[in-house]
């Protein structure tokens, strides 16, 4: 037995020192030191030895089996990393480590990149509260009391003479009746209207935006829309001024684009049109004019409202307005 020991131990250690793969170490592995191995099978002897030899057969037999499996694992060591050829220890092609990293919410994003094409056209950023008076959010904006226009709006009141704003407009007059023309400024913000559909929910995020000097002419509107249509969906996209009524601009227009999606051919999307509706504009109403003192003889302008997620939306192929809100993380991490 003290023979098969000696002879088993050369065995293993000329058959661990040979081995070049993880498959063949494995192998030989479970040759010598398996529970059903060579060395194994030998100890099993061990009973049938004289008593005054078991206990010297034994620490012998121990010894070996240390020795090999020592072996083994500075062999398994060596061919994970040691003796691979220098270029594959370091495997640069191995992806990364993922960190997980925070990002801004699609809204915000879009919202963002709406304000830098119009900041880069000279339009100033201001922002103003979501809780409204009945004022800037109607009455300066030439809607009195009573009048139908303010049944589009689905109003949350929060008193008779407070409310949550309805749209971004109501910067129009806090602006205007601050400043003296010319002036360039951009709204962006939350505004609320009691609707819950595929297509609306009660808080959605506006940017508004006006204009106003002197000789300021339709054309100016139409060229400023033009081009940020052009940046924000990357492309050559007609757009189309369509007659509509707002009480605060005169004339007024609801502009769509050629549909982002076939580009005007016809599809789901547009309703089988070729146009999608983006946005209300129009020249800014004398009337309103009149209420913060501007004389419209001599100044006149346009103003204009989009929404984002509408934007954000038509941008990123999206076709239900609720995903921005669920938070559901599957569809966060998709921007
Ligand atoms: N305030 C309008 C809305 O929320 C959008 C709008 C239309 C804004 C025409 C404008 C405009 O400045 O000229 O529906």
């Amino acid at each position: 037995m003290e023979e098969t020991l000696h002879r088993l131990q050369t065995e293993a250690e000329t058959a661990f020192t040979a081995v070049s793969s993880l498959v063949e170490l494995e192998e030989i592995r479970v040759k010598y030191l398996g529970r059903k191995g060579l060395l194994a099978n030998t100890m099993k002897q061990l009973g049938q030895a004289a008593s005054e030899d078991r206990p010297r057969l034994g620490q012998l037999a121990n010894a070996v089996k240390q020795e090999v499996e020592s072996l083994f694992f500075a062999r398994k060591e060596a061919l994970e990393v040691g003796s691979l050829p220098p270029k594959q220890a370091l495997d640069l092609s191995l992806p990364g480590r993922f960190v997980p990293f925070g990002k801004l919410h699609p809204v915000t994003q879009v919202m963002e990149e709406i304000c830098a094409v119009f900041e880069g056209m000279g339009f100033a950023v201001a922002e103003g509260p979501d809780v409204e008076t009945d004022h800037y959010n109607f009455e300066a904006l030439n809607i009195p009391a009573h009048h139908p226009a303010r049944d589009m709006h689905d109003t949350f009141y929060v008193s008779d003479s407070l409310l949550l704003r309805t749209h971004t407009s109501t910067m129009q007059a806090r602006i205007m009746e601050k400043q003296e023309p010319p002036l360039r400024y951009i709204a962006p913000g939350k505004v609320y209207r009691c609707d819950s559909d595929i297509t609306h929910t009660p808080m959605f995020h506006q940017v508004e935006g006006f204009l106003v000097d002197r000789q300021v002419s339709f054309a100016d509107l139409k060229g400023v829309l033009t081009l940020f249509t052009n940046r924000i969906f990357d492309g050559d996209l007609p757009l189309r001024f369509r007659p509509s009524f707002f009480p605060f601009t005169e004339p007024s227009a609801e502009v769509d684009i050629a549909c982002v999606i076939c580009k005007g051919a016809g599809c789901r999307v547009c309703k089988q049109t070729g146009w999608i509706e983006i946005l209300g504009a129009g020249m800014i109403d004398p009337e309103v004019m009149k209420m913060v003192g501007y004389d419209s003889e001599q100044f006149s302008g346009f103003a204009f409202g989009l929404g984002v997620e509408r934007i954000a939306m038509l941008k990123y192929g999206i076709d239900d307005i609720r995903l921005y809100y669920e938070n559901d993380l599957r569809f966060l991490r998709q921007f």
